[in-house]
């Protein structure tokens, strides 16, 4: 392969979101290109309408696993059916890390489901997990966890005293911002997930989280500063929520620290006047 091949071949990488190796030990793919022949190749051909005519067969016997693949909209009813059907936090767990109707869980390394203390009264919900979160399989454990610590300490909160999980369960390739298609298919389970953390309050954690949940197109910087009711099918009553900048927007934009910073007194103020904490 020449330095050209090469670099173009890093390039397509990038730009299809492959943008770290995550595996602990090197995969030599070339090692495997000799077992490529012709004879080989014609045979997979040979073979691939039968490999057809067997996954037509299973979406007519199995309708709730074969249609995850065919639209969002399929993946996403799978997935309300799978919430539905699941009565605690460790049925869902299980849930989610069985489904694979989210096309990001193919190129994740792990399913990230929470961190926190699933008995905390104050649940946080960010975007996506990033790359450590994909490493360690832990929500904000990356440069953005550390500052979401920090922000939590200054108003006496920590990982045991909230919750903490994310509007999709898998890292996006090259930690893009998840799609509609994507959040919509997971929120069935970020809806029972709420439900059954049933925090006395509910934190929003950037744009994505709010407008997921809040579904509200405004920007952070308007809805910033206020109590909503959030609602979902699931909960017996509306929880008390509010938003704030996303720890990764204060670490690209240190001048909205202020604000941040208000929106925690705020947010210390409402759990002491409620007697929350
Ligand atoms: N950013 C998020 O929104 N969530 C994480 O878990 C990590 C980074």
């Amino acid at each position: 392969m020449t330095q050209l091949d090469k670099k173009s071949l890093l390039e397509w990488y990038i730009e299809a979101g492959v943008d770290e190796a995550t595996a602990d030990a090197p995969v030599n793919y070339f090692a495997t290109a000799p077992s490529l022949r012709g004879d080989v190749i014609d045979e997979a051909i040979q073979q691939a309408p039968k490999a057809l005519d067997r996954v037509a067969a299973l979406a007519t016997t199995s309708p709730s696993t074969s249609t995850l693949h065919h639209s969002p909209a399929a993946a996403g009813a799978a997935a309300r059916e799978l919430a539905d059907a699941c009565q605690t936090l460790e049925a869902l767990e299980a849930a989610v890390r069985a489904f694979d109707g989210c096309a990001i869980k193919k190129t994740a390394n792990k399913t990230v489901f929470s961190d926190g203390n699933p008995k905390a009264r104050v649940m946080i919900i960010g975007e996506a997990p990033g790359g450590q979160e994909d490493i360690k399989g832990i929500p904000f454990c990356g440069p953005s966890g550390l500052l979401l610590d920090r922000m939590l300490a200054a108003i006496g909160l920590d990982r045991t005293s909230v919750y903490i999980s994310n509007t999709v369960f898998w890292r996006p390739p090259g930690n893009r911002q998840p799609s509609i298609e994507e959040t919509g298919i997971c929120l069935p389970f970020v809806e029972k997930h709420i439900a059954l953390v049933a925090p006395a309050l509910l934190i929003l954690s950037g744009g994505t989280a709010t407008n997921t949940l809040l579904k509200k197109d405004q920007s952070i910087s308007r809805l910033r500063g206020k109590f909503y009711d959030y609602s979902n099918g699931y909960l017996p009553a509306p929880i008390p929520t509010t938003l704030m900048y996303h720890p990764s927007y204060l670490l690209r934009s240190p001048l909205q620290k202020r604000l941040a910073w208000a929106d925690l007194l705020m947010i210390k103020k409402h759990l002491n006047d409620k007697g929350i904490l």
